[in-house]
């Protein structure tokens, strides 16, 4: 594997962001999506995962959640959340971008992240009530009640993650496009680099010059268009790479 090429870039990198996806949590034993283990061979994503599903059945839409924040619950961050939180307070210009709603890289103290489709601890009153703030943390696991109900107005409260047919956050889409165009070297970590917009600040580090790498157990669509492409696990790679760096 391109293991000394990622060490050599890393250790000339002036500014390095890095992208990260389910297989960075893998490790800590929460499921990935598109595996032969992942959540989308399990459970159809229209079901769960849209507003639409939430309208028709708020109930199997949280007990879905419910289910994934206890799994959240009962896990610790792993090496690649270290590594990475240790880069992200060493260089104050390294910026992380996660796709992961669980929080395990804020767990290890990550500075600079960007959560681009929010946190499974985060919720939000359904009917966006004038009492209630835009979202708050929820922490309770079990939940006492499936659904939760908002405290300001009785209604129904939803998990406030980004779902499919959703925007993002326009403020985290703009930081993580200021990371992605201030960076020197790019990096996509344990991701199926298929879901958008995600996906796309790859092509946009490469257009503006960046260096791109990858690391992924499999070879993605990432794989063709990035200069280093290191096939292994995250989480064994990225201590490795901290390893050779001395650190
Ligand atoms: P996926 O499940 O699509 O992809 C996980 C990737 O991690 C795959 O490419 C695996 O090969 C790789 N992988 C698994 N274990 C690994 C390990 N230990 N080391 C390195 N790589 C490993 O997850 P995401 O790309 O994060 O969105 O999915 C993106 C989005 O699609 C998610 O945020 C979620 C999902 O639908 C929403 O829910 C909006």
């Amino acid at each position: 594997m391109d293991l000394d090429q990622i060490v050599r870039a890393v250790r000339g990198a002036r500014r390095i962001t890095v992208l990260t996806g389910a297989g960075v949590s893998a490790a800590s034993g929460i499921p990935t999506f598109r595996g032969p283990d992942g959540l989308w061979k399990q459970f159809r994503a229209e079901q769960l995962a849209t507003p639409e599903a939430f309208e028709r059945d708020p109930r199997l839409v949280w007990e879905w959640y419910d289910w994934r924040r206890q799994k959240v619950a009962a896990c610790q961050p792993n090496a690649a959340h270290r590594v990475l939180a240790a880069w992200s307070q060493r260089w104050p210009t390294c910026h992380i971008i996660t796709q992961n709603v669980d929080d395990l890289h804020l767990r290890v103290g990550t500075r600079d992240l960007v959560r681009l489709h929010g946190s499974i601890w985060d919720v939000s009153c359904w009917n966006g009530c004038a009492a209630a703030p835009s979202r708050w943390r929820d922490e309770r696991v079990p939940l006492d009640e499936v659904p939760p109900r908002c405290p300001h107005c009785g209604g129904l409260v939803r998990p406030a993650v980004v779902w499919f047919g959703e925007s993002l956050d326009p403020a985290d889409v703009e930081a993580a496009h200021a990371a992605t165009a201030s960076c020197d070297l790019f990096i996509s970590a344990g991701t199926s680099a298929i879901v958008y917009p995600a996906a796309a600040f790859l092509h946009d580090a490469k257009r503006r010059g960046a260096t791109t790498a990858e690391i992924n157990l499999e070879t993605t669509p990432a794989s063709e268009i990035v200069d280093i492409a290191v096939q292994g696990k995250v989480e064994e790679v990225l201590e490795q790479v901290e390893a050779a760096l001395g650190a």
